[in-house]
């Protein structure tokens, strides 16, 4: 068992060790960057993928009862129409007439200006969708928009993946995708951003189905949270008022996590109804409806959506993955990932850089690199590269010696929790790995 010291991490912290380390950098930064936009570097781009990864294994590849699909992120302008993102995907906008900062009025504390106590104007509809044009001549008819949530694409292709994929009610379609949205007040690092991933599965389901499955995909989501490792203190699930549900939605939930700041949600799990089939069938005048064989009838499905953002799962999994110990010279900074969503599950590293050991550390990072998700590291003092690991959340370092070459031909492995080391012959050295893996594995989830 893994002695975690829990601690608080602030933000500044987060976003210093994630440029520091390669995890997430401010885009275009040099140009003075650009609000609330970040890139993923080429360690926090391995997190995501993991991230994403586990998701769509936990959706789609160990499940019967759910396809995936990739849909395009422009869409035809009319469904943003049909779906109500024209007229309802909006923030109340109110600005200071003296400084002119722009603020939500749903999020203000006083009447007045937080920046300069300045008065503020009456409350204006924004409406969060960024507005483009397709093709080359800008008129009324080519404006259309990037998409603000990736479900749209799954409700205009029920009819399609239905009669292809031949499921029967209940299942559902999962999609990974980017979404857009121009945030009034983007912040907290990448927790709001205006570009960002979801993950977002429909449940299509019959009616009178839909409310137990509300409750069956909240109790999914926490659990695959704390299946990677989440602490389950850190989580919580909170029903919307009557006042705060989305224009879609007859119940929604939303899973929070408890970032450094306070309670954040990371997912909304929401009862879309048929509203969604009915407004597209009811615009497009085609008929979006199922037939239901064991019943002999045919009607539009209702359908459950648990709506998960990739980004904000990667900013909790590194919060709550973050960890320091000891002082001075000794002091230690750990990310304490689950192994199967670490950026990297094992680094091969030489004792030093010397020429006699670099073809055996080559060799046994060959032995393992199809095998685990592996880094090959050979630069700096060992002390440095065991904390340069330990800060990415590697999960185990192989070190190659004087030892592994002359004497023994076995390594060491080292645990990024417990720096525990033990010594294992090269030929066993998967079968150990998965070993330590799997404990791991089991620590996280204890
Ligand atoms: N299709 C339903 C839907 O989009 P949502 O609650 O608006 O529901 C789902 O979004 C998830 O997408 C959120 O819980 C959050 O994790 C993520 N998300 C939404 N807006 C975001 C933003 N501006 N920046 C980062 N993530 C965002």
């Amino acid at each position: 068992m893994v002695n975690r010291n829990l601690h608080n991490v602030e933000m500044e912290t987060l976003a210093s060790l994630s440029k520091r380390r390669g995890f997430v950098f401010q885009s275009s930064e040099v140009y003075g960057g650009v609000g609330s936009v970040w890139d993923y570097g080429p360690v926090g781009v391995e997190l995501k993928r993991n991230v994403k990864e586990a998701w769509w294994r936990s959706m789609v590849r160990e499940r019967e009862d759910i396809v995936g699909i990739d849909a395009a992120i422009l869409m035809h302008s009319e469904v943003w129409a049909a779906s109500g993102h024209v007229d309802s995907f909006s923030d109340p906008l109110v600005e200071c007439r003296v400084c002119h900062r722009r603020f939500r009025a749903d999020e203000l504390d006083t009447p007045a200006c937080a920046q300069c106590g300045g008065e503020l104007t009456e409350p204006r509809q924004f409406n969060l969708m960024f507005e483009t044009n397709m093709g080359p001549v800008k008129t009324s008819s080519s404006v259309t928009y990037l998409r603000p949530e990736t479900a749209q694409g799954i409700f205009v292709n029920f009819v399609n993946v239905q009669s292809t994929s031949r499921k029967k009610l209940p299942f559902g379609i999962a999609q990974i995708g980017k979404s857009f949205r121009n945030e009034i007040t983007p912040g907290n690092f990448t927790y709001r951003t205006r570009e960002f991933e979801q993950m977002e599965m429909e449940y299509f389901c019959r009616e009178g189905e839909d409310e137990e499955l509300h409750r069956y995909w909240i109790e999914f989501s926490m659990d695959w949270y704390r299946g990677l490792g989440l602490r389950p203190g850190k989580l919580r699930v909170r029903e919307h008022n009557a006042d705060e549900l989305p224009h879609y939605s007859k119940a929604s939930a939303d899973v929070e996590f408890e970032f450094p700041w306070g309670w954040g949600e990371l997912e909304t799990i929401s009862n879309r109804t048929d509203f969604d089939l009915k407004a597209h069938a009811a615009r497009s005048g085609k008929d979006l409806s199922y037939f239901d064989e064991e019943r002999r009838e045919r009607y539009v499905p209702f359908v459950v959506e648990p709506a998960m953002g990739a980004d904000r799962s990667v900013l909790a999994f590194l919060a709550d993955a973050y960890d320091a110990e000891g002082e001075g010279k000794e002091r230690r900074v750990v990310l304490r990932f689950h192994p199967d969503i670490a950026p990297y599950e094992l680094a091969v590293l030489p004792l030093s850089r010397n020429e006699k050991l670099a073809p055996t550390a080559r060799r046994v990072h060959d032995a393992v690199r199809s095998l685990f998700r592996s880094q090959y590291d050979e630069t700096q003092s060992i002390g440095r590269r065991y904390r340069r690991q330990d800060e990415i959340g590697t999960a185990l370092c192989v070190t190659v010696d004087f030892d592994t070459v002359e004497k023994d031909d076995a390594v060491t492995i080292r645990n990024r929790d417990t720096m525990a080391q033990v010594r294992v012959p090269i030929e066993r050295l998967p079968a150990a790995i998965e070993d330590q893996l799997d404990r791991m594995r089991r620590d996280c989830r204890a």
